[in-house]
C-alpha cells in the first residue's frame, strides 16, 4: 500500500530525531482500518504519541472526519512537542502527561490504541474502563517471541490473563507482525 503523507512526514521525523518505536507499518494499517469504521462523533484514544506515526495511520483512516476526535497522550514532553509540530487537523486532541494518570479524567472511547508502558503493561484496567459499549482495543508488540527477558514475557501474560478476566471483552490473538491482540466491549455488557 501507498505510504500515506502524513504517515512519511511523521515517520521523517521519527528517523531525525532518532526514535524508534514507531508502530509497525502492519499495526498502523489495523489503525486505519479500525478508525474508518468508528461511528459518527466517536472517539478515538491513542496511549503514547511517540512522534505520531499511529496517529497518521489513524487520520488516514478518518480521511478528513471531523466528526471524530482523536486523542492522543504523551508522556515524555520533548517528544509530545516535536509530535506536535506536524500539521495535525484540529479535531487531533494532544495531552501530555502519564496516561495512567490522565485515563480517568479522559471520557469514554470507541477505539483505544494503547501503544504506551503506562494503559498498557501496567494500568490496563483504567485502559478498559475507557472503553465505551462497542469499543475496540488494539494492541501491538504481544507476540512474546519479540522478548528475552523472562519480565516481558510475564507482562505479556498478565495482559492476557486481564483481557480474558474482562468478561465484557471478546477478543481475538492475530499473531502476525508484531502480534496484535484486538478485543471489543459486547453491546449490552458495558457494566457486565
Ligand atoms: C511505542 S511508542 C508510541 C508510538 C506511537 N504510538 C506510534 O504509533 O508511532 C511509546 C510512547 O509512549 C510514551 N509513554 C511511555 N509511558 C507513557 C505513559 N505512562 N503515558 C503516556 N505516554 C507514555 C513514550 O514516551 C513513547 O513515546
Amino acid at each position: 500500500m501507498d505510504v500515506p503523507p502524513l504517515v512519511e512526514q511523521a515517520r521523517q521525523r521519527a528517523a531525525d530525531h532518532g526514535f524508534g518505536y514507531s508502530c509497525a507499518p502492519l499495526t498502523g494499517e489495523l489503525l486505519a482500518v479500525l478508525s474508518a469504521a468508528v461511528r459518527p462523533g466517536g472517539r478515538i484514544l491513542e496511549l503514547g504519541t511517540g512522534m505520531g506515526v499511529g496517529l497518521a495511520w489513524a487520520l488516514h483512516g478518518l480521511r478528513g472526519r471531523a466528526d471524530v476526535t482523536l486523542v492522543t497522550v504523551e508522556q515524555d514532553p520533548r517528544t509530545a512537542e516535536l509530535a506536535a509540530t506536524a500539521d495535525w487537523p484540529a479535531w487531533v486532541e494532544p495531552h501530555t502527561g502519564d496516561a495512567v494518570r490522565l485515563l480517568p479524567g479522559l471520557g469514554t472511547f470507541d477505539l483505544v490504541f494503547a501503544d504506551a508502558e503506562g494503559g498498557k503493561w501496567h494500568g490496563l484496567d483504567r485502559t478498559l474502563a475507557a472503553l465505551g459499549e462497542g469499543g475496540v482495543l488494539l494492541l501491538d508488540d504481544m507476540d512474546p517471541e519479540r522478548y528475552t527477558l523472562a519480565e516481558h514475557h510475564v507482562a505479556i501474560a498478565g495482559v492476557r490473563a486481564a483481557l480474558r478476566a474482562d468478561t465484557r471483552l471478546v477478543i481475538v490473538d492475530l499473531p502476525v507482525g508484531t502480534g496484535h491482540i484486538i478485543a471489543t466491549v459486547r453491546r449490552g455488557a458495558a457494566s457486565a
